[in-house]
This record gives structure tokens, sequence and C-alpha cells, in this order.
């Protein structure tokens, strides 16, 4: 078997990062071999560093247990030990953009769960199965950092997973206008109840900056790459209410949706079960088999049933009927930590390499 690519993940102590560890631990393509995150955690291993704050369920994998944490802005340094980085830290957006790109002028590929470089014209934003053809738009960003192997890549926010794969099934019956309201986990702040026990039997009608990307994210996925840069769509116009509940994991989303050209209900649901993308016909290790998981019992899909579908990799949707307001009205559920971050990233980092664009140094 051809050898592992190394991954470095950049802010593995944090939530995210953690998920990363624990999804790449046993992966048949990548190997974690280097960990970094601030001077805080610099010097310890990855068990020090996250004692007391390890979130997942199940130990820390045995692989990263004795990695000594490195300090994330040693960039050559760290660039060094490793093919690729997976990043999720905790910066402000100028220092996180500022950091990305020095580790692509490194020649590492950076594969981003921070929402930083998501409108830098020249850097693909990617849901795998519906734009794999925007990490085309690499070329001219590797031109302007001038470098002929490094790069940044992004997955967009986890609200929109819910909803926008749904939709793109339908795309060619035009949907013209949508309304989402989504139902965020806390896990989507970083928390769990442990430490944030106010959302305990309470609901919050507020995530800063949820509704803007939730409405303006699907539309740059949706987009195309011309002259060296992404341009975004110019419809569906969205509109969203983006809201906290008090669950652990997986964003819900209720929906209605107008079309140009209204398809029949057993359209919609053929086309759901029907829809393939590009990692189903790679193969790629973290693709679901089923993508779009159409559910007939009209109590779902449930968070807590169907959050973990196909390893969290997976969409659902159910409670698909006509509205008297707009064409049609569902429900969709995505994995916020898994499909919605981590798992996103890691199924860009398959299709990037299965593409030719990440390779061992
Ligand atoms: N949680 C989610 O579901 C989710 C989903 C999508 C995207 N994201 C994004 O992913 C990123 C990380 O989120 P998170 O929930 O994992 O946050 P988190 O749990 O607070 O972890 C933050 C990470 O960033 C590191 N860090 C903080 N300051 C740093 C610095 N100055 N230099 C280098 N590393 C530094 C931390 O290292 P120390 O441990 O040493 O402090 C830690 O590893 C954020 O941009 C967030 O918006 C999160």
């Amino acid at each position: 078997m051809a050898e592992k690519l190394k991954a470095g993940i950049v802010g593995g102590t944090g939530m995210v990062g953690q998920r990363f560890v624990q999804l790449l631990d046993q992966h048949p393509w990548f190997e974690v071999t280097a960990i970094a995150a601030s001077k805080n955690s610099a010097g310890k291993t990855y068990e020090e560093s996250v004692q007391g704050r390890w979130k997942m369920a199940g130990s820390i994998p045995e692989q990263v247990r004795n990695i000594v944490v490195q300090d994330a802005s040693q960039v050559e340094e760290f660039a060094s030990q490793v093919d690729f980085i997976f990043c999720a830290v905790d910066m402000s957006k100028d220092q996180i953009k500022a950091l990305e790109e020095a580790y692509a002028k490194t020649g590492t590929p950076v594969i981003s769960n921070n929402s930083a470089h998501r409108w830098t014209p020249d850097v693909p934003m990617v849901i795998p199965e519906i734009n794999p053809d925007h990490i085309g738009v690499i070329e001219a960003q590797r031109k302007r950092l001038g470098t002929k192997t490094g790069f940044i890549a992004v997955k967009p926010n986890c609200s929109i997973q819910s909803y926008v794969p749904a939709l793109h099934a339908l795309l060619d019956f035009k949907p013209e206008k949508v309304v989402a309201s989504t139902y965020q986990a806390i896990s989507g702040a970083g928390k769990n109840f442990t430490d944030w026990p106010e959302m305990l039997d309470n609901v919050i009608p507020y995530i800063g900056g949820e509704e803007e990307k939730s409405e303006q994210e699907p539309l740059r996925i949706w987009g195309s790459l011309q002259n060296g840069e992404i341009v975004k769509a110019s419809s569906p116009l969205i509109t969203t209410q983006c809201i906290r509940v008090p669950v652990t994991d997986g964003h819900l989303a209720t929906v209605f949706v107008s079309f140009e050209n209204k398809p029949s209900k057993e359209e919609i649901i053929e086309r759901w079960r029907q829809y393939k993308g590009r990692p189903q016909e790679l193969g790629l290790p973290s693709a679901p088999q089923q993508f779009i998981t159409y559910f007939e019992e009209e109590n779902r899909p449930q968070t807590k049933l169907d959050r973990d579908i196909e390893r969290g990799m997976g969409v659902s949707v159910g409670r698909l009927r006509e509205d008297s307001i707009y064409d049609y009205k569902f429900v969709g559920l995505s994995h916020n930590t898994l499909r919605g971050a981590a798992g996103g990233a890691v199924l860009i980092a398959e299709l990037l390499k299965a593409e030719g664009y990440i390779q061992p140094k």
C-alpha cells in the first residue's frame, strides 16, 4: 500500500481539531503526524493539552497521545513536517487569513474550517457533492500566492448543509425563493451542556452572523468559475432565521421553496434518492453511499435519531408536502461537526488528493 500523506492539524486541541484527530484515526490515506495550537498548549503532549477538555465520545486515539503540540505561529518549521494541514483555530479573521496564507506560501495545502477566506475570490469553498469543479480556481490562487503546490480551500458554514444539498438536487427546476429556519446544536458554538448550562431547557433566538452566512454562502456554492475567481449565483432569493436549540449535535432546518418550473412531489423524492456527486463516483473513503436520504415517516428526520446517518456524512430530509403560500415545504437535517465541519473538510482533502492537488512533498 502507498505511504499515507502526512497531515498536520493547526488548532488540533479545539473542538473541531479533536474531531479531526478522531476522524483521521485509521484513515486509509492520511496520518496525523503533527499538531499545532496556541502558545499555551505548545510543548505539552497532546494528551496533556486536552486534559479536562476532550469533548469526543471515546478516548484519545493512541497514535496522537504523545505527539508534542507545537506553536502554530512557527509556520516554516511546522509546515516542513507535513504534506498538508487542516486548520480550525479561534483567532481574529485577519489573523486567520494571514496564518493560512503563510502556510500556503510554504507550498502546503491548507484545508480550512475557518470562515476567514470564504469570500476570497480565488479560494474555493466546497461541498464535494455539489461544486467539486470550483477547485479549478486553485490555479489562479497559486499564481497570486507565488506557490506551485500550496493553496487554501475552505468548507462552508455548518448551517447550510441542512438545506442546500436538498435544494441542489432540484436546481434544474429553478428554485426562485427559499425560506429556511435552522435549529442549531450547541456544539456549533464549540460547547456542550457542561460549559453552557444556560442552554438546558432553553432556546436562544440569535446566533451572531449566522443568518447572513446562511443566506449568502449557498449562492457562492452555486456560483461559477470565471477568469480566475468564483462569481456567486444571483438566485434563488434566500431568507433565514437561525436559532440555537438544546441539542448536542445536529442542525435541523425547516424549508419553504417556490420554483420557476414546479416539479411533482414524486419527481422531487426521485431526485433526492438518485442524487450522486463526485465523491460517490470516485468512491472517496469518507463519502456517504447515499448522500440524501428521504424519510416517508411523518416524524422524521429527528435530530437525535438521524444525525449519524452514513457516519454523520449523509443528509436527511422528510415531511415534503405542498404549501399554501410557497410550492413546497420540507425538513432537512445534517450533522454539524461531521458533515458540517471536520468530516466535510476531510472529504474535501480526499477530493483534492484524488484530483492530484495534494501530493507527498
Ligand atoms: N464548532 C463547530 O462546530 C465549528 C463548525 C465550523 C467551523 N468552526 C470554526 O472552526 C474554528 C475552531 O472552532 P472550535 O469550535 O474548534 O474552537 P475551539 O474549541 O475554541 O478551539 C480553538 C483552537 O484554536 C487554537 N488557538 C487559539 N488561539 C490560537 C492562536 N493564537 N494561535 C494558534 N492557535 C490558536 C486553540 O489552541 P489552544 O488549545 O492552545 O488554546 C484551539 O486549538 C473556528 O474558526 C470556528 O468558527 C467551528
